[in-house]
C-alpha cells in the first residue's frame, strides 16, 4: 500500500520517441516492463516528439506517430488517471530548461555520446572529409533535451534499453555539474538506469530472423489488420523439417514469438509437441496467430477507436500536460530564481 509506506514513493520515467508504429517487439521489450512500473512507482510516461524531430521531417507523419504511440499506451493498458501521460511538446519549460543546462554541459561531453559518434564514424566510413556532413544539433543536443526530460520531473529510475543508459549517465553528469553551481539554491535529484533483467530483456526476433526492429523493416505491427497479422506470421522463416520429425522449439523463432504471448500450459503443451514431432511449422504460426489475434483483437479495437479523429485522445493528452505542468513550471520557477534569470 502506497500510503502506508515508509519512504515516500519513488518517480519512474519512460520516454518513448515517436519514429514509428509501434511493434510486438516494442511491446514486449518496452511498453508491457514499463507498465508494470506503475505498481512500485509514482510512473510518468511521456512521447518525446522532439527527439523524434531530429529524423521524422514529414509534418504528416510526426503527427501520425505521435497519436498512435499515445493511443498504443492507452490500449496496452496506461490508465491516464493513475499515472501521469503527456506529450514532451505541450510542457514549454522543456526547451527551456534545456537552454540552461546545456550553458552547464560540456562540449567533450557530447562529442563522447554513442549516437553522435557512431553518426561520424559512418561518415569515416563512407569516405567523407568532413566527419560531421548530415549531422544536425538535435542530434548532437539530443543527451541534453533528454536530461532534461528526467531531471524536470525530478526522476529517481528511468527504465532504459543498454542503448540508452549512457544518456541517463549524461543526465546524472549534467544533474552534478548544475547542483556543484547552484546546489546552495536548487538541487537536482540524481537519477539512475533500470536496465532490464535477462528475462524481460528478451529480444523478440523479426520476419527475417534477425531482431524485430524499425530498421530491419522486419516487423509485425502490433494493431495491424486480422488478414494482415496471419500473412506476416506465415513470412516468418522456418527450415525444412519434415512435419512428423521431432523439433527443437528453442531454435525456432516463432516458437520464440509464441513464448512471449501465449498463456505457460499453451507454451509448455507445444514445447512438448515439437519435441516429439508430429506438429508442422505450419501448424506452430497458426497457433501463434490465433494466441496473438486473440490477445490483441481487444487491445486493436481501442486503438482504432483512439486514432479516429475526433476522439478523446487529445483530450486525455491535454489533462496529461496540464498533470504534468503541476511540477514542471514550479521547478522551473525554482531553477530560474536559482540561477538569477529572475
Ligand atoms: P526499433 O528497433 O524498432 O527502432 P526502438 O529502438 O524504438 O525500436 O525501441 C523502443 C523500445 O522497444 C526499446 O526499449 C527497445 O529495447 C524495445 N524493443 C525494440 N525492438 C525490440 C525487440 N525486437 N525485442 C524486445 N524489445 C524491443
Ligand atoms: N532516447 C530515448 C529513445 O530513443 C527516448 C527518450 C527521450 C527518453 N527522452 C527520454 C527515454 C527520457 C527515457 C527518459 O528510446
Amino acid at each position: 500500500m502506497r500510503l502506508m509506506s515508509a519512504s515516500p514513493v519513488k518517480i519512474s520515467l519512460t520516454g518513448i520517441k515517436p519514429t514509428g508504429e509501434p511493434h510486438l517487439g516494442n511491446y514486449v521489450g518496452a511498453i508491457k516492463p514499463a507498465l508494470r512500473l506503475a505498481e512500485e512507482y509514482e510512473a510518468m510516461y511521456f512521447i518525446a516528439d522532439y527527439h523524434a524531430l531530429t529524423t521524422v521531417r514529414d509534418p504528416k507523419l510526426l503527427r501520425h506517430y505521435t497519436r498512435s504511440v499515445a493511443a498504443t499506451w492507452i490500449a496496452a493498458g496506461l490508465d491516464p488517471d493513475q499515472v501521469v501521460f503527456y506529450r514532451q511538446s505541450d510542457i514549454p519549460e522543456i526547451p527551456e530548461l534545456a537552454w540552461i543546462l546545456s550553458c552547464l554541459t560540456g562540449k567533450g561531453l557530447m562529442n563522447r555520446a554513442h549516437a553522435y559518434k557512431a553518426a561520424r564514424d559512418r561518415n569515416q566510413e563512407a569516405g567523407r572529409a568532413d566527419l560531421d556532413a548530415g549531422i544536425n544539433m538535435g542530434l548532437y543536443n539530443y543527451p541534453v533535451l533528454m536530461a532534461v526530460d528526467i531531471l524536470i520531473m525530478g526522476t529517481d529510475a528511468v527504465p532504459v534499453g543498454r542503448d540508452q543508459m549512457q544518456h541517463v549517465e549524461i543526465a546524472a553528469d549534467i544533474a552534478g555539474s548544475f547542483n556543484h553551481v547552484y546546489g546552495d539554491s536548487f538541487r537536482l535529484k540524481i537519477p539512475q538506469a533500470i536496465v532490464p533483467d535477462a528475462e524481460t530483456g528478451r529480444t523478440l526476433p523479426g520476419l527475417d530472423g534477425r531482431k524485430m526492429s524499425k530498421s530491419y523493416d522486419n516487423t509485425i505491427p502490433l494493431f495491424c489488420g486480422e488478414s494482415q497479422l496471419k500473412k506476416l506470421v506465415r513470412r516468418i522463416p522456418t527450415d525444412s523439417t519434415p512435419v512428423e520429425e521431432p523439433k527443437d522449439p528453442d531454435g525456432s523463432n516463432v516458437f520464440q514469438i509464441l513464448e512471449q504471448f501465449a498463456t505457460p500450459e499453451i507454451v509448455a503443451d507445444t514445447r512438448q509437441r515439437l519435441r516429439a514431432g508430429g506438429m508442422g511449422w505450419g501448424e506452430l504460426k497458426n497457433q501463434l496467430f490465433d494466441v496473438l489475434n486473440t490477445q490483441l483483437s481487444p487491445l486493436r479495437e481501442r486503438y482504432d477507436a483512439l486514432m479516429a479523429p475526433g476522439s478523446e485522445l487529445d483530450a486525455l493528452l491535454a489533462a496529461g500536460a496540464e498533470k504534468a505542468r503541476k511540477r514542471t513550471a514550479p521547478t522551473l520557477e525554482q531553477i530560474r530564481r536559482a540561477i538569477g534569470i529572475n
